[in-house]
């Protein structure tokens, strides 16, 4: 599998956060003990990797506009290219000694997300995506499960927060999908939560209140591999509105109807 150099660029990136990231969660492990918790530390270490992640992509690209989910937007010389970094997504999984968490780094250009990189250092899973040129788990590519009927279907979700306005919302879309599937799982990470769709791993994704860092690089990911990605409309407004649906052509209609 042959990767662009700009892809390339996004993977060192990765690479290189990921490792201050993982020695991080081991300390984390040990703060677990202490009364108020590891909350300061985890916050450091995120916005840490974010800047290891920023200073790699402004050094191999010094004009691209940025979006950075620590820092904000960044406006640079060149508009039409904008790099969308989370640079931990899953932080309370980390938070929580839990290993399901990632670094994921979107390339957009004019609009269109044309590369992304969803990395978990714990599991030494790296997935990519270029646009055009499929979606791959390491060096395996990938491609989104094939089951057509719901009650197959293993679907995951997102579950708000405490003070989300969605969280009623929520709770009905649950009952709704929970009661035609083999099952609906809760995973703490969007980002992975998208490339786990785009591996075949759930038929199915849903979930609202996200924000671009969160699913830029999934979004692709699964379209790479063959699967559907909207809003709840139908519409690819996904940024915008923060709403979600993913999986492949039949799951991803169903929940459409299902949420509908
Ligand atoms: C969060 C995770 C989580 C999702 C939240 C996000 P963070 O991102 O993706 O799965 O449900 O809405 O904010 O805070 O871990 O980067
Ligand atoms: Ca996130
Ligand atoms: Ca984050």
């Amino acid at each position: 599998m042959a990767r662009s150099a700009i892809l390339n660029v996004m993977v060192e990136a990765a690479l290189k956060a990921s490792r201050r990231l993982t020695r991080d969660f081991g300390e984390v492990e040990n703060l677990q003990v202490s009364r108020k918790g590891p909350g300061d530390f985890v916050s450091n270490a995120d916005k840490q990797a974010e800047t290891t992640i920023a200073s790699m992509l402004r050094k191999a690209r010094p004009g691209y506009s940025m979006l950075l989910e620590e820092s904000g937007a960044i406006k640079g010389d060149d508009t039409q290219h904008r790099w969308i970094v989370d640079p931990l997504d899953g932080t309370t999984n980390f938070l929580h000694s839990n290993p399901f968490f990632c670094i994921s780094i979107a390339l957009e250009t004019q609009g269109t997300v044309v590369a992304g990189v969803i990395y978990n250092p714990i599991t030494d899973e790296l997935f990519t995506a270029e646009r055009g040129q499929g979606a791959y788990l390491n060096d395996r590519r990938l491609r989104v499960s094939g089951r057509r009927e719901m009650m197959d279907c293993l679907v995951v979700t997102g579950i708000p927060h405490p003070g989300r306005k969605t969280q009623a919302e929520f709770i009905t879309q649950q009952n709704n999908i929970m009661i035609q599937t083999a099952g609906v799982r809760a995973l703490g990470s969007a980002a992975l939560s998208l490339a786990y769709v785009a591996a075949g791993r759930f038929d199915g994704y849903w979930e609202s209140e996200l924000a671009p860092w969160d699913i830029a690089a999934g979004i692709l990911m699964v379209r790479e591999a063959g699967g559907y990605v909207t809003d709840y409309d139908d519409k690819n407004e996904m940024f915008s509105n923060g709403d979600i649906i993913a999986g492949n052509e039949y799951i991803h209609k169903k929940i459409l109807g299902i949420l509908k």
